[in-house]
C-alpha cells in the first residue's frame, strides 16, 4: 500500500528528489489479526485511505519511525480503525505523543526482539536506533523472510514497479539516499547491519523506493531444454514458446542435441520457470533430458516453477522419473502436458492452459 510521489522535488525543504519518492505502507493479514506497517505523508493520506476502504478490521498500526512521512497519517487511520493499537519503541511512543498528539493508551511499546503474533504470521521487532532518528526500528516477517526497514536501506525513487527492475538506477538512488540521510550515522548503520546478520532475509521492503529481493528476483522467463526424436516434442515446444510470447513472457528454447551446456546454465540463472521437453524412451525420459535435469538439479537455480512436456508412444513414467531428479529445486510443479504421438488440438489446448498458468504465476510473483 502507500503512495508514489512522482512530483516532489524537495524533501524536508532541503534534500533534492530528482526521481520523486514513495511512501510505502504494508498491510499484513494474519489468520487471526492484521497489521499495517507505517502510513504515508499527510498530503497523500487520501490515497492510503482509499486503499484501506475494503478493510474492515485492523488490529495494529506499526510505527517503525515517527517522522511525519511515515507516521503522519496514523491519526486518520486510527479514526477509521478505533480498535487498533499503535506499536512503537518506547522512544517512538514519546515522539508519537508529541508530534501527533496520540493518546498514551493507544500506543503499545515493544522491546528489542519482541514478537507479535498475527495467527499464521509473526513479526519480530528489532530496535535499530539512529537510522536515522533515535527511535527507529525494523520488523521481520519470519514466515516470508521479509525485512520491513522503513528509512533504513530506502531510496527516494518513484516507480510503478513494486520490485527493483533497474539495478543501476536504484543503486544511484539508494546511494544518494544513504549520503543525504544516513551518512552522519555511519557507525550506527554498521552496528545495526551487524545486528541484522542474525536474520535470514530474502526480501527488504523499505518505506521509500522499491522492494529489494536479496536473492535476485527470477525474471519473467521460461527456459525450455528439450530433445525430440520424431519432431512431436519439438512441435509442442514451438507451440508453447509462441503461446508464452503472445502473453508477454520471455521464452528460451534449447535443443539438447546441439546446445552448449554453458549457455543453458547461464539462462537458468534467473529463469522463473523451467519446462523440460522430452519424448518417452522405453518407459522414461530421453537420456539428454535426464542429463539436463541432473545438471539443473546440481546447479540449484532460483527457479520457482517447473513442468514437463513431451510426446510418448504407448506409456511410461517420464513425469515421475524427471520430477524425482529435481529434489534440489524449491519449485512448484505446474501440471505437465504429455500427448500420445503427434500433438493435436487437445494437446495445444493444454499447452495454452500451461502458458496461462505460467503467466499468472509470474505476475503474482512480480517477475519482470
Ligand atoms: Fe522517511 Fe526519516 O523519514
Amino acid at each position: 500500500m502507500g503512495a508514489v510521489d512522482w512530483d516532489s522535488r524537495l524533501f524536508d525543504s532541503l534534500i533534492p528528489l530528482p526521481d520523486g519518492t514513495s511512501y510505502n505502507a504494508y498491510f499484513i493479514k494474519g489468520s487471526e489479526r492484521s497489521a499495517l506497517i507505517d502510513t504515508v505523508d499527510p498530503p497523500m493520506a487520501q490515497e492510503l485511505m482509499e486503499q484501506l476502504k475494503e478493510i474492515h478490521r485492523l488490529d495494529y498500526i506499526i510505527s517503525l519511525h515517527s517522522e511525519q512521512d511515515h507516521a503522519g497519517t496514523i491519526p486518520q487511520v486510527l479514526q477509521k480503525f478505533p480498535e487498533a493499537k499503535v506499536i512503537a519503541t518506547p522512544k517512538g511512543k514519546n515522539l508519537l505523543m508529541h508530534h501527533l498528539d496520540l493518546p498514551e493508551h493507544k500506543i503499545q511499546c515493544v522491546d528489542d526482539g519482541e514478537e507479535l503474533f498475527l495467527g499464521d504470521k509473526t513479526l519480530t521487532f528489532i530496535h535499530t536506533p539512529w537510522v536515522h532518528w533515535p527511535e527507529t526500528m525494523v520488523a521481520y516477517l519470519s514466515e516470508f523472510k521479509i525485512l520491513f526497514s522503513c528509512d533504513f536501506m530506502g531510496s527516494h525513487y518513484a516507480s510503478s514497479d513494486l520490485y527493483v527492475t533497474d539495478q543501476g538506477v536504484v543503486y544511484e538512488a539508494a546511494k544518494r539516499y544513504f549520503a543525504e540521510i544516513l551518512m552522519p550515522f555511519r557507525p550506527m548503520v554498521k552496528r545495526n547491519l551487524e545486528k541484522l546478520n542474525a536474520y535470514d532475509i530474502e526480501m527488504i521492503a523499505p518505506s521509500h523506493g522499491q522492494i529489494y529481493p536479496t536473492q535476485g528476483m527470477p525474471r519473467n522467463t521460461v527456459v525450455i531444454p528439450y530433445v525430440s526424436m520424431h519432431g512431436n516434442t519439438a512441435q509442442m515446444v514451438d507451440y508453447l514458446v509462441s503461446a508464452l510470447v503472445e502473453r508477454d513472457v520471455r521464452a528460451e528454447q534449447f535443443n539438447l542435441a546441439v546446445t552448449d551446456i554453458g549457455k543453458l546454465a547461464c539462462s537458468l540463472i534467473d529463469a522463473a520457470t523451467i519446462v523440460v521437453g522430452t519424448p518417452t524412451v522405453l518407459t522414461g525420459p530421453h537420456p539428454y533430458a535426464a542429463y539436463a535435469a541432473f545438471l539443473t538439479n546440481a546447479l540449484k537455480p532460483n527457479t520457482k516453477f517447473v513442468s514437463i512436456i513431451g510426446s510418448f508412444g504407448w506409456g511410461g513414467k517420464t513425469v515421475e522419473v524427471l520430477a524425482g531428479m529435481l529434489p534440489n529445486l524449491k519449485a512448484e510443479i505446474i501440471d505437465p502436458v504429455l500427448c500420445k504421438g503427434r500433438p493435436g488440438e487437445a494437446a495445444y489446448k493444454e499447452l495454452d492452459k500451461m502458458a496461462d498458468t505460467i503467466t499468472a504465476k509470474h505476475q503474482e510473483f512480480g517477475c519482470s
